[in-house]
């Protein structure tokens, strides 16, 4: 969804997407350039946070989700894993993230055009990344590795769009 040149190509893909399907990190500066959508927080068995999520996609991709209620093709999502620390402050007990430990990466694929290859389907590109490495995911099949668990999610196209109000505007 970063546009789409003469042959129809989007172009975020030619950097993100090998020609056989292979998936990469976009190299844009997401944090910068792209809307964080929504943050999950992970807590541990005490209740405290532990780790956030903070989901990321282009400010196209909101704009395009506003209007039709859809992920546009192209649409990129990154989930940043981030560990966290808590402590009490002045507000209270309160949580902060302080490194990356690695990346959930979804690319829109409204027309199934790798259909040979195990980390697309049902609408997506899936793909992991440990943040030793941004360019080769460890994910081989996403039936096996990623699909099971977003069967909740299923009814909005996969997405747990309940967690991202700057996509629905609640
Ligand atoms: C253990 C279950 C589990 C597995 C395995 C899993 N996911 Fe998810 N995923 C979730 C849940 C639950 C959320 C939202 C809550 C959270 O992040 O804790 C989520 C959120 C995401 C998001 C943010 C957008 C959204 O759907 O809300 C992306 C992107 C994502 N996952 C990609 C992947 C990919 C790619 C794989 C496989 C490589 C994968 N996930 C495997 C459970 C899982």
């Amino acid at each position: 969804m970063a546009g789409a040149d003469d042959a129809g190509q989007i172009t975020i893909w030619d950097q993100m997407i090998s020609a056989d399907g292979d998936i990469s990190m976009p190299s844009v500066d997401y944090r910068k350039d792209w809307s964080a959508i929504g943050t999950w927080a992970i807590t541990g068995d005490e209740g405290t946070v532990t780790g956030q999520h903070v989901v990321y996609t282009q400010p196209e991709t909101v704009e395009a989700f506003r209007a039709t209620g859809k992920f546009p093709d192209g649409a990129v999502l990154v989930k940043e894993l981030l560990n966290a620390e808590s402590a009490h402050m002045t507000t209270g007990q309160a949580a902060w993230a302080t490194d990356v430990s690695g990346w959930f990466v979804m690319i829109k694929d409204s027309t199934n055009r790798y259909a040979s290859s195990g980390l697309w389907g049902n609408g997506w590109g899936w793909a992991y990344f440990d943040k030793s490495d941004r360019v080769n995911t460890t994910t081989k099949s996403f039936r096996g590795e990623c699909l099971g668990c977003h069967v909740p999610a299923r009814k909005t196209d996969w997405i747990y769009t309940k967690a991202y109000p700057a996509l629905t505007g609640k």
